[in-house]
């Protein structure tokens, strides 16, 4: 897991302006709520008073959560406004100056898509990779399902990695694969990969030989080419994907020349075994939003497919040297992720997680670094460990 890059929080709409929301994320407790503008924030979650959780049991009742634009404590009503600074501490008497050292770390925050995202580091402005742009969210013809969050107990690095295969389809999803059935056909071709023109991860198209899928009436499944070139008994599915940064990823699904499905999946790091991915699914076609519940319900079916697969996969961590599994050629796009993980263990943004839990909420209440600390001092709680200098990682070998 690293620092330093945009992680999704909450969805838009469970985000309220009374209520504060609570989201672990790589590993680190973060609260969120809206200030007296509406605006999203997002706070380091323990209070540097004596350690409560600021979006956590609150036992007052009806008693606002949120006052001034600031979240109260629950524990000794201390209030914290959107850049983390406390705005009062009752037991001093309201209105007292508070002391420098009462501040928690207060995070960048941009809403798009439908989701709350916070800058998860402490890069300033200029710096910060961007958040992914989906050109086509909000352009005519093109039609956003609402987010659907998928929460999984498996290491988001898997999910991203399967995400990338395109030789699982043939045998994870009924839907759109034949179980190794059509044998002297099936292939998965060589393809290349390239930078995404944003920087910061890559995009490939990958060109699948695959039988018409005999249940559906889309014009590849009788057997011509989505782009129209060559025709053939077989149809040819062309998908494509990519990933931004060790956590966003998307899936181009071109059913026809005008049909698609784009896809985009925001990483949510919870620990290392746990994951919410939060989907948003992009469509050029079936405009009618009255399409959408049954959209949800079939990603949702092809999600589950995926989702017993990772469910037992060994080990529960992406391995660090390629040795340890035999790649194909239909597997580049996984290594180009994982070439991609080690620039980010390059610059040291790496969470060194055997540190980090031998000490987290034991003797340690660990918070991630925000741009603040690289403009002010007097911060109370340790910033989560790092993995500086060179990881032994061997991502060149291929079979
Ligand atoms: S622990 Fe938060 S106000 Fe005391
Ligand atoms: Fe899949």
């Amino acid at each position: 897991m690293y620092i330093n890059f945009w992680y999704p929080i909450v969805k838009s709409e469970d985000l309220g302006i009374d209520t504060p929301e609570r989201a672990k994320v790589l590993g680190v407790n973060l609260v969120a709520f809206r200030d007296a503008d509406g605006k999203a924030r997002v706070l380091s979650d323990t209070c540097v008073h004596r350690g409560a959780s600021l979006g956590g049991a609150w036992s007052m009742g009806s008693a606002p959560r949120i006052i001034d634009g600031c979240v109260v404590c629950p524990y000794h009503g201390w209030e914290f406004n959107g850049d983390g600074e406390c705005a009062n501490i009752p037991s001093i008497g309201y209105g007292t100056k508070t002391p420098p050292r009462a501040k928690v770390d207060s995070y960048p925050v941009e809403e798009k898509y439908g989701i709350v995202f916070a800058f998860l580091g402490d890069l300033s402005e200029e710096e910060r990779p961007p958040l992914l742009n989906v050109e086509e969210y909000g352009q005519e013809g093109w039609h956003a399902n609402e987010i659907l969050v998928l929460e999984v107990d498996y290491n988001y690095e898997r999910s991203m990695e399967n995400g990338l295969d395109p030789a699982h389809n043939e045998f994870v999803h009924p839907t759109h694969g034949h179980a190794g059935k059509y044998r002297d056909t099936y292939r998965v071709r060589e393809y290349d990969t390239e930078d995404h023109r944003q920087g910061w991860g890559f995009w490939f198209n990958v060109t699948m030989d695959t039988p018409p899928l005999p249940q559906s009436d889309h014009e590849t499944a009788k057997g011509g080419t989505p782009w129209g070139k060559e025709k053939t008994e077989r149809s040819l599915i062309r998908p494509g994907g990519g990933t931004y940064g060790p956590n966003a990823m998307a899936t181009y699904i071109t059913l026809t020349p005008e049909k698609m499905f784009r896809q985009y999946f925001f990483e949510q790091p919870v620990t290392e075994n746990k994951t919410r991915i939060f989907f948003l699914n992009m469509r050029n076609f079936m405009l009618d939003p009255e399409k959408d519940a049954a959209i949800h319900a079939r990603n949702k079916i092809i999600a589950k497919q995926d989702i017993d697969i990772l469910l037992e996969v060994t080990p529960r961590l992406t391995p660090m040297t390629n040795t340890r599994e035999v790649m194909m050629p239909a597997d580049k796009a996984i290594l180009a992720y994982r070439q991609w993980l080690q620039k980010f263990d390059n610059n040291g943004w790496r969470i060194d997680t055997d540190a980090f839990n031998e000490k987290n909420g034991i003797d340690s209440a660990y918070t991630i670094p925000s741009p603040g600390r690289k403009t002010s001092g007097n911060w109370v709680l340790d910033t989560i460990p790092l993995i500086e200098g060179k990881i032994d990682r061997d991502q060149e070998a291929t079979a």
